[in-house]
């Protein structure tokens, strides 16, 4: 016989809501150095900066004397743990280079802290502490924790809480706390919640539940949502978002997310990404070797969706449009198949020579319909397009494709500033005729430069004149093992901190 409480407790079990708390709360305080308790600070190279020399007077050379035992030299990456140090709980040393660290590195510092503390006394306060009086530093510190610590652990039955802040403790105090408030914290929200959605398995995320996520993360914003729906592409005739999405059980769907925060009538920025919620290729079916990946095949949909959220979290001044276009290409007796002719909604009609190019066949609709409805200013396009890619750039860096040389240097720049790193691909006339169909206006997939002639394909449905650029992250979507201080392994968000950067430095006169 069971005792009577395990039957009474059982269903208040299942209505406990799973997700105690996951990551830990940033909290700024205005304060000289901690005393107690664990403590965090930025170490420059060669044992310098004014927090270790700070500490290690205080205990009276202890510090350099541990350090130097132990080996660390405050290089870039590098950390020293030192349980029981002084009156401390514990003090962790994170190296960060030079002296002068710039918002990257400084994230780097932040990210270190969150990850060092992610799994280990988890209830534990962590003191991170920055002697500087600038609130940019901390802010970036801020940054830092809020991207370093990110976990999706939504599925994990036994996923472990956490209780203890991170206390960014700084002379710059309050001052700091509203600029990380106001100016970064929403755009570290978007990052992970692009990454949520990247990371959600393709029986979660498709394009209805997609367009869903987005409404629920919008609320409260000043933002706007237009959903089309099949009958409403049909209308329009958009033959490429329709014939992807033909093969699956879930309809496809174009979602428009706008913001207005810049002056009225200003032609917005249009960030139009690719959201396959899962790519198996369709008919032109891919090998079961990784085929699970293709589920972050909408991180282009989920980048643009998420640097819109953010433009509107922070207020940027400035008017932007995100386009997501949303398909699920699955093999079935409804597929599009090889050889079939679609016609596109600019009355523009291609010939299907794999269904596994299928992120071009969705774009080109989005990249019209935005053109006739927003009139944009700047057209910039994301997706994991091409695998060829990878093969050229590896996993360092986004290709960047695009004939406007003004632009291209802009969000080359950005990507540096950003750390969401971009590098330019040559985007040629001659590989236009790789693409001739004998039926229909071109095909869908041809010629060696892959990358180059899917950059290319999308470029026929943007007017000639309109500054254009299209990001192949294919290889940036996903961090296999290991990650980075500011991006653990698995989702990366890539292309959120980009697309917010490039409106810093281009687009709101800072
Ligand atoms: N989603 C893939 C590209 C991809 C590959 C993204 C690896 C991330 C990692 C895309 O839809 C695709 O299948 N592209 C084909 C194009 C080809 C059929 C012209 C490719 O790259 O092989
Ligand atoms: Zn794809
Ligand atoms: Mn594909």
């Amino acid at each position: 016989m069971k005792p009577w409480f395990v039957s009474l407790a059982l269903p208040f079990a299942l209505l406990l809501p799973v997700d105690a708390k996951a990551q830990r709360s940033i909290v700024f305080e205005e304060a000289a150095f901690p005393e107690r308790g664990v403590l965090a600070i930025a170490v420059a190279e060669g044992l310098a900066g004014r927090d270790f020399d700070a500490l290690d007077a205080a205990s009276q050379g202890a510090l350099r004397r541990a350090a130097t035992a132990a080996g660390f030299k405050g290089g870039k990456g590098s950390k020293l743990d030192l349980p029981g140090f002084a009156s401390y709980e514990r003090v962790l040393l994170v190296g960060m280079g030079k002296d002068s660290p710039d918002a990257l590195a400084l994230r780097d510092v932040g990210g270190a802290v969150a990850q060092h503390f992610a799994s280990s006394a988890s209830a534990q306060p962590v003191n991170l502490y920055w002697g500087g009086s600038e609130g940019d530093a901390a802010s970036q510190l801020a940054m830092g924790v809020a991207l370093g610590q990110y976990r999706f652990d939504q599925y994990k039955s036994n996923g472990k809480p956490v209780t203890g802040d991170v206390l960014i403790r700084t002379p710059a105090g309050r001052a700091a706390a509203a600029q990380w408030q106001r100016e970064w914290q929403p755009v570290a929200q978007a990052v992970n919640f692009a990454r949520d959605l990247i990371t959600e398995p393709a029986n979660a995320i498709y394009p209805e539940s997609f367009v869903e996520r987005v409404r629920e993360q919008a609320r409260g914003l000043p933002v706007t949502l237009e959903v089309l729906d099949v009958a409403a592409m049909e209308k329009l005739g958009m033959g490429g978002m329709l014939s992807v999405g033909q093969g699956s059980a879930r309809p496809p769907r174009m979602l428009l997310l706008r913001y207005n925060g810049g002056r009225a009538g200003d032609a917005p920025l249009a960030f139009v990404g690719k959201g396959i919620t899962f790519d198996s290729g369709g008919i032109s079916i891919k090998g079961n070797d990784g085929m699970w990946r293709m589920k972050y095949d909408m991180a282009g949909a989920a980048a643009s969706t998420a640097a819109v959220l953010a433009l509107a979290g922070r207020r940027a001044p400035v008017n932007a449009v995100a386009v997501a276009a949303l398909a699920e290409n699955m093999p079935s007796g409804t597929a599009d198949r090889p050889g079939d002719v679609i016609r596109t909604a600019s009355g523009k009609t291609f010939e299907v020579m794999s269904t596994d190019a299928e992120g071009r066949m969705v774009l080109v609709d989005a990249l019209w319909y935005v053109q006739r409805q927003d009139k944009p200013k700047v057209i910039i396009d994301i997706a994991t397009l091409t695998g060829s890619i990878v093969t050229a750039l590896g996993n360092d860096y986004a290709g960047l494709f695009s004939r406007d040389d003004a632009l291209a240097s802009q969000l080359y720049q950005s990507g540096q500033n950003s750390g969401n790193w971009v590098w330019r691909m040559p985007l040629l006339d001659s590989y236009g005729p790789m693409l001739a169909s004998p039926i229909a206006d071109m095909r869908n997939g041809g010629g060696r430069p892959s990358s180059g002639t899917a950059a290319w394909f999308l470029g026929e449905w943007v007017a000639r004149g309109t500054p254009w650029a299209h990001v192949d992250m294919a290889g940036m979507a996903w961090i296999e093992s290991g990650g980075k201080p500011t991006s653990p392994a698995g989702a990366t968000g890539f292309g959120v901190l980009l697309f917010d950067q490039f409106v810093r430095d281009h687009h709101q006169g800072k």
